[in-house]
């Protein structure tokens, strides 16, 4: 039995950073931080339009989701070798063990790159060479979930598919992401049913920027197990009764939600209301290079600005094992860490 409750509130923000957790909502392409995208440019010959990193890191203020994306997309231009999607992927992997995440699902865009040229097979073989060595050499295990651009077609994402068939056991799912609203999930349908049929596991972002009824459309007609972000669903009530009834987690990224403006204050954000609600909701850090912070920062700022308990805590730490695609074996062997660093801070 757990005895968080018993915690006291200024031991919290030890215990946040130090319990172990797992990341499901983090595109390894908003991971490249600033000083990696002007190496990269150097080391292959790619022309980027700021002349430092500082002017670079200035442009980061977004009002909007596609406002980030346009300087999201120039900021992967840089990427063209294995090697480049190794090291963005490794770096990402020793910020998380730094962080304490024992396990990772990370959201790659092919088509982000298949149209300059890059093959699949650099994207796909860079990107899991990082995630066996992160197994061996970190203790931090960690997939790949590949997405489709949902600003794209149906048929490009059916195309992107079968490209990447031929590394079917490097990935272990698809997502959608990009641009949201005018992109519902509808749109995808046929070819999340094909994914489906393959044995691919299935997440969608759905809730970020756009209506409620994205949501259901997620669940019902592409079959999605998590949803990505979703925190339009509070508008929702019968919507929020379904989620807590089938369980189906929600991976919120409250520091992205600030900087796209979705709510105006971390404050504001809903994360305690979906918990409250009885929502599987997880902490993630979506685009920590492009959002001010990686997995702690995101737990740190959002309990201090909105008040949530150590119980949460240990809620939302459970909730990232049970909502990951791990074995049910190794979401257990997860779980008794986490109660083995409750017992290390009561
Ligand atoms: N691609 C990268 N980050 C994203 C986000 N927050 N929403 C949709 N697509 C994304
Ligand atoms: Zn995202």
């Amino acid at each position: 039995m757990t005895t968080i409750s018993t915690l006291s509130p200024d031991r919290l923000p030890a215990f946040l950073a130090a319990m172990p957790k797992a990341e499901l909502h983090i595109h390894i392409e908003g991971s490249l931080e600033p000083e990696l995208i002007f190496a990269l440019a150097q080391r292959n010959g790619v022309q980027i339009p700021y002349a430092s990193v500082e002017e670079l890191r200035r442009a980061y203020a977004f009002s909007n989701l596609q406002s980030f994306l346009d300087i999201y997309y120039a900021g992967a231009s840089v990427l063209l070798k294995e090697q480049d999607f190794f090291d963005m992927a490794w770096a990402y992997l020793l910020r998380a063990k730094a962080d304490n995440v024992v396990h990772a699902e990370i959201f790659f865009d092919p088509q982000t790159h298949t149209a300059r040229g890059v093959a699949m097979e650099t994207v796909v073989n860079g990107l899991h060479r990082a995630c066996l060595q992160a197994e061996a050499e970190l203790g931090v295990s960690a997939a790949l979930i590949l997405c489709f651009l949902r600003h794209l077609s149906e048929e490009e994402a059916f195309e992107t598919l079968e490209q990447a068939l031929p590394f079917r056991d490097k990935f272990i799912g698809v997502g959608l992401d990009s641009s949201e609203v005018g992109h519902p999930p509808e749109k995808f349908a046929k070819v999340f049913a094909r994914c489906r049929a393959l044995g691919l596991h299935l997440v969608a972002h759905a809730g970020e920027e756009g209506p409620p009824a994205y949501v259901w459309t997620a669940l019902d007609l592409l079959k999605v197990e998590r949803i990505d972000h979703g925190v339009q669903s509070s508008k929702d009530p019968a919507l929020m009764r379904r989620l807590a009834q089938d369980k189906i987690a929600l991976t919120v990224c409250p520091l992205s939600n600030l900087k796209l403006c979705v709510f105006p204050k971390l404050a504001d954000h809903n994360i305690g209301l979906l918990l409250d609600a009885g929502l599987v909701a997880t902490v993630n850090s979506d685009d920590p290079a492009y959002f001010g912070g990686y997995m702690n920062e995101n737990f740190l700022q959002t309990f201090a600005a909105t008040g949530l308990n150590a119980a949460q805590a240990y809620q939302l730490a459970k909730n990232s094992f049970d909502a990951s695609f791990i074995a049910a074996s190794h979401k257990r062997k997860y779980i008794d860490l986490l109660d083995a660093s409750v017992a290390a801070f009561v």
